[in-house]
């Protein structure tokens, strides 16, 4: 039983980060979608509400889950039972901090591994950021985000601006 772990902001969720964990859902017997603190980001929504969003996005998948956790990616896969990390590459510029991320956690979990699955093609450009940037300006992010999130994500983004 191979459980593979999908960490990230998720602030909020894309389509780009949906078609990554459609993609580890069919390689990996269970997939962890996680939550977790990146403290380089101040998050625009809360924990709580990435989580809620991220659980109706992967509603459609029977094998995956979704929490959050405040520990280290490491320590939280430990954990979890997870052995494989899994992240979406989307362009060259990625690779280099995913890469130091990739050794770092393995030096600090040696049984945990980093499989990077490239982008699709139609969400190479995508970003949670720009999502943010676009939703406040009034924008429309329908194309962007996992459909049956928008009206939430549009409430949120109404909330805040
Ligand atoms: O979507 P992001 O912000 O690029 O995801 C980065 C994230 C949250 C996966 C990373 O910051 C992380 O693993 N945070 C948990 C704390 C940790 O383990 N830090 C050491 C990373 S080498």
């Amino acid at each position: 039983m191979k459980k593979a772990i999908c960490p990230g902001s998720f602030d909020p969720v894309t389509s780009g980060h949906l078609d990554i964990i459609e993609r580890a859902a069919l390689i990996f017997d269970s997939v962890l979608v996680a939550v977790l603190h990146n403290p380089s980001k101040s998050c625009w929504l809360s924990a709580g509400r990435r989580v809620e969003l991220l659980r109706k996005a992967v509603a459609h998948l029977p094998n995956v889950s979704v929490d959050s956790s405040e520990k280290l990616l490491a320590d939280y896969a430990k954990e979890q039972g997870a052995v494989v990390v899994v992240k979406g590459l989307r362009a060259i510029s990625d690779f280099e901090h995913e890469f130091q991320m990739a050794l770092i956690n393995r030096k600090l979990n040696p049984s945990l591994d980093t499989v990077f699955l490239t982008s699709g093609e139609h969400f190479q450009y995508l970003s949670s950021s720009m999502i943010r940037e676009i939703g406040s300006m009034g924008g429309d992010i329908s194309g962007f985000v996992p459909p049956v999130i928008l009206p939430d994500l549009l409430e949120c983004i109404h909330q805040t601006t």
